[in-house]
């Protein structure tokens, strides 16, 4: 059935009643999904080119849900072992958010008809045993953190540059700036705990793949 008689139907059956105005523009989008949506030949971002507007949110939101994972792992465990009484609390709250950003991602994975593909890191695992470790003081955990990028604007901006091409999906688009916002405020509070332990912020290592570095993902 060509794409253009699927149109026609869909006009009709909108027509004469027989499916509603919601109906209508959800077969709309899908169509125009399957077509490539805005984008005509594709979408291109985070310099892939994928079919269509909603396949590069699934590999997206699939990305950051394994880096969330991990963020929410590893601070969990931290929290545990942390030796700095007035952080134990942060920790646990960043953790938390970790945590629902999974939850809310996995939701909205399901929403699109996607799998949620956890997948494998070794540089993840090792990042996690490190944040768990008791004999790592909380100062060079921080540090792990905070040398992983110069400030947290410019972790974030990526993350609103998706945003901004979100063109069809405005649910998908909604839940990123949230994200993105509670990233932003993670970070600035990992800086706020460092500079409190007296830690010196330097220039930028290498990112560490984890949810609160939430650019390391979306390069
Ligand atoms: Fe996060």
């Amino acid at each position: 059935m060509s794409r253009e008689f699927e149109f026609a139907q869909l006009l009709r059956a909108y027509r004469k009643g027989i499916i509603s105005e919601k109906t209508f523009e959800q077969e709309m989008a899908l169509l125009e999904g399957a077509a490539g949506g805005a984008n005509g030949g594709g979408f291109t971002a985070m310099g892939k080119t994928y079919a269509c507007e909603r396949d590069a949110i699934v590999a997206y939101l699939q990305r950051v849900r394994n880096g969330e994972a991990a963020g929410a792992q590893a601070l969990a465990r931290w929290a545990e072992v942390c030796q700095t009484d007035c952080m134990r609390s942060g920790l646990r709250t960043i953790a938390e958010r970790e945590a629902y950003h999974v939850r809310v991602i996995e939701r909205k994975l399901s929403d699109l008809g996607a799998q949620c593909e956890a997948a494998r890191d070794p540089e993840i695992d090792k990042f996690v045993a490190k944040q768990s470790d008791p004999n790592v003081s909380d100062l060079d955990k921080l540090r792990t953190i905070v040398s992983s990028f110069g400030k947290p604007e410019d972790i974030v901006k990526p993350i609103y540059e998706f945003v901004d091409l979100i063109k069809e999906d405005l649910d998908a688009k909604e839940l990123l700036a949230l994200w993105a916002e509670d990233e932003y405020s993670s970070l600035k509070w990992f800086v706020h705990a460092f500079t409190a332990l007296g830690g010196t912020l330097e220039r930028p290592a290498a990112p560490v793949q984890m949810g609160m570095s939430g650019a390391a993902q979306t390069h």
